[in-house]
């Protein structure tokens, strides 16, 4: 397998993992990618590795440019074991010189390989290191999105290598944005960034605006997944911005599941209201969804209304299990309100709008709750709650 040229001097060297449909989790229905950068210069560097299992594809990579053992540098961005899991069987084939990393890098590649005498040489935001013609220069990314992350800017060329932000799981035979088809690689990046960095975006938030102060020119952006951005690096800075700034679509997500249909009916005329004011509007059953792809939903849409019969005193459990997933994520700036039927102890809407508190959503309604089968009055209470959230989201959105 050979290197990718991306610039002079500067190749891709990682590896394509096409089969892969299941991530800690995460539905990665494209595959992904374990990015990995060669820069040939005075001083030859390797910046991270690739997932165990992968990295005869790296080597071999390696190999197409220059015999592995001359690699000098080894630079760790993040030590997560897709992109470190290579790390010993790497550095015990390369033997570099050098291996920068963060402080937080240093003690968690301890802690997962235990190899106290590897020439680790701690890096801060700022510093500096001429390798030739280039310079790395490093900027720390703590919690984008482990501890240890950070990012390596080249000025010379105008590189950013930036870990896992900008990334996507996207496994494709071109290696740049402008080689993929645009709208899947979005639809991968929203993904990603709401399933993977999502928390973190007030961490992201400063990220960007310290790329303004210290005025980086980027010309591209080159992520430990997915497709380097070449042709549009300032698409995918928009979108961050974007994400990281809670902007949102006024769309509402009305996200449930069901046990003998009471619940549903109620969300088809929560459903109903809010379509009467104009709003777009999603039904998400989560006995037939797929987690990580609502969670790309939920990042974009202003409105959450959320469903679940009660189940022994409690919600049913692919509702429970997505709003404790969902919650990790920190949503903020959202409209909420909650619904459910019940039999005899009817405890879900207040559990649901618990939730609701817990990311902070603006919470429209108090709850509709129905003992067994909604009728028409009920139904119609449906209505005005979707109405009323429907209302709200608008106004959020235009202002
Ligand atoms: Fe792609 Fe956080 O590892």
């Amino acid at each position: 397998m050979k290197a990718i040229k991306v610039k002079e001097d500067f190749y891709w060297v990682g590896a394509i993992d096409w089969n892969v449909r299941n991530f800690h989790g995460y539905s990665t229905f494209r595959g992904t990618t374990y990015n990995a950068y060669l820069l040939v210069d005075e001083k030859i560097v390797l910046f991270d590795t690739v997932k165990h299992g992968f990295e005869e594809e790296l080597l071999s990579r390696v190999k197409s440019v220059i015999e592995p053992e001359k690699i000098d540098y080894l630079v760790i961005n993040h030590i997560e074991p897709d992109h470190a899991g290579g790390f010993v069987k790497i550095v015990e084939v390369i033997k570099p010189e050098k291996i920068f990393l963060t402080k937080n890098a240093r003690l968690g590649i301890l802690a997962h390989f235990h190899k106290e005498n590897y020439p680790f040489e701690e890096v801060k935001t700022g510093t500096t290191v001429k390798v030739g013609k280039r310079t790395l220069t490093f900027i720390e990314t703590p919690m984008i999105h482990w501890p240890d992350s950070m990012i390596t800017y080249i000025p010379e060329e105008r590189i950013l290598v930036s870990q896992d932000a900008f990334g996507a799981h996207y496994a494709s035979s071109g290696r740049f944005d402008d080689e993929v088809d645009l709208c899947e690689l979005i639809q991968e990046t929203r993904k990603y960034y709401a399933n993977i960095i999502y928390p973190y975006s007030p961490q992201v938030n400063k990220l960007l605006k310290t790329v303004k102060e210290m005025n980086l020119q980027i010309e591209m952006i080159c992520p430990d997944h997915g497709v380097i951005w070449r042709k549009n690096p300032e698409k995918v800075l928009s979108l961050y911005e974007r994400w990281s700034s809670y902007v949102c679509d006024p769309r509402v997500l009305i996200i449930y599941d069901t046990m003998w249909k009471s619940t549903e009916k109620l969300a088809y005329a929560i459903m109903d209201g809010v379509l009467e004011e104009g709003v777009e509007v999603k039904l998400c059953k989560l006995s037939v969804t797929d987690w990580t792809e609502l969670m790309a939903d939920v990042l974009e849409s202003r409105g959450l209304i959320l469903g679940s019969p009660t189940l022994n005193n409690g919600l049913l459990p692919t509702v429970s299990g997505f709003l404790t997933y969902m919650k990790g994520f920190r949503p903020r700036g959202k409209v909420g309100a909650a619904f459910g039927s019940y039999g005899w102890s009817g405890e879900s809407v207040k559990i649901l709008n618990q939730y609701l508190q817990e990311i902070q959503a603006e919470i429209v309604h108090e709850g509709l709750k129905v003992k067994y089968v909604p009728d028409e009055k009920v139904l119609l209470e449906g209505r005005e709650l979707g109405k009323a959230a429907a209302k709200k989201v608008k106004e959020l959105c235009s202002g």
